[in-house]
């Protein structure tokens, strides 16, 4: 049987040969110019495939974790926030006047205007047990770390399994991260959702984000873990820092997933006031 595929080419005929040899003008062979042009096109349409994929993936993660960011921090979808929603004056970046506030003091007022020094560290940070910690080890200062363990007992009892994915933050992984958002989602996007350096409560060590597997983050949000937790949390100490609808007043985006120690006085004293843990520490 005729093996067509490996049909050897006809000999060129004595005319053909003459116009090469000649140098009369040569009509390119499509045979011979035409496989390298194709295989230049699809080599290079694989390489922007390729580099499409790499960069989708990069980002899809959404985990500050692989960009050497060690606890993760904010949104990861736009469940609650579209970027490119017009950001509230109230949220705009801080003037570059903001007020130093004292290290070690739980109760500082720390926002857009108030920071902490880039050299303050909690001296009592503590590791929480890996069996409530998620994305890697998770610190908190003593009292904070007691509490939170109080808290998700009360939890557990009530069925819910809830971890630790982000607690303290050191000012050099707060820049880290709020530099990563920014790159990710845009400079107001970053504004609403992540605190600049020195500007976080995670820099105090009290401060923790609350999920469970699988529901991290935007993905905690409207989960009934999040009802029970804002329900709760002030009676172990903790308060909800950016409860919805207060973007104007915080500052920052909602955040049923963030929760800061403050004590249970206070945090009982701020659940009956109606108030944002913002507002009820600056008028104290
Ligand atoms: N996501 C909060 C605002 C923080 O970065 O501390
Ligand atoms: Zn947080």
């Amino acid at each position: 049987m005729a093996d067509v595929a490996r049909k050897p080419p006809r000999p060129r005929t004595r005319a053909q040969k003459g116009r090469g040899v000649t140098g009369a003008r040569k009509k390119p062979e499509r045979g011979s110019w035409y496989p390298a042009f194709v295989g230049s096109l699809l080599a290079a349409g694989a390489s922007v495939v390729v580099l499409i994929m790499v960069l989708v993936s990069r980002f899809a993660d959404a985990d500050p974790a692989s960009v050497a960011v060690t606890p993760t921090e904010t949104a990861t979808a736009t469940a609650t926030l579209a970027p490119g929603e017009p950001t509230p004056a109230a949220t705009a970046a801080p003037t570059g006047f903001a007020e130093i506030l004292p290290c070690g003091d739980i109760l500082v007022p720390i926002d857009k205007d108030h920071r902490l020094a880039s050299d303050c560290e909690p001296g009592d940070l503590q590791a929480l047990p890996p069996s409530i910690s998620a994305e890697g080890s998770q610190y908190l200062r003593q009292a904070a770390a007691a509490a939170i363990k109080k808290l998700f007992d009360a939890a557990a009892v009530e069925g819910f399994h809830l971890y630790v994915n982000s607690s303290y933050r050191s000012y050099a992984t707060q820049q880290e991260l709020f530099d990563y958002w920014v790159r990710v989602n845009g400079q107001a996007y970053a504004e609403r959702t992540s605190a600049r350096a020195g500007h976080s409560e995670h820099q105090l060590g009290t401060t923790a984000d609350v999920g469970f597997p699988g529901h991290f983050l935007e993905g905690f949000t409207g989960t009934s873990e999040a009802e029970w937790l804002a329900a709760n949390a002030w009676k172990s100490g903790f308060v909800l820092s950016y409860p919805e609808g207060k973007e104007a007043v915080t500052g920052y985006a909602y955040e049923p997933w963030h929760i800061r120690y403050v004590g249970v006085e206070v945090a009982g004293k701020v659940h009956n006031s109606g108030l944002t843990l913002h507002e009820f520490l600056l008028q104290r």
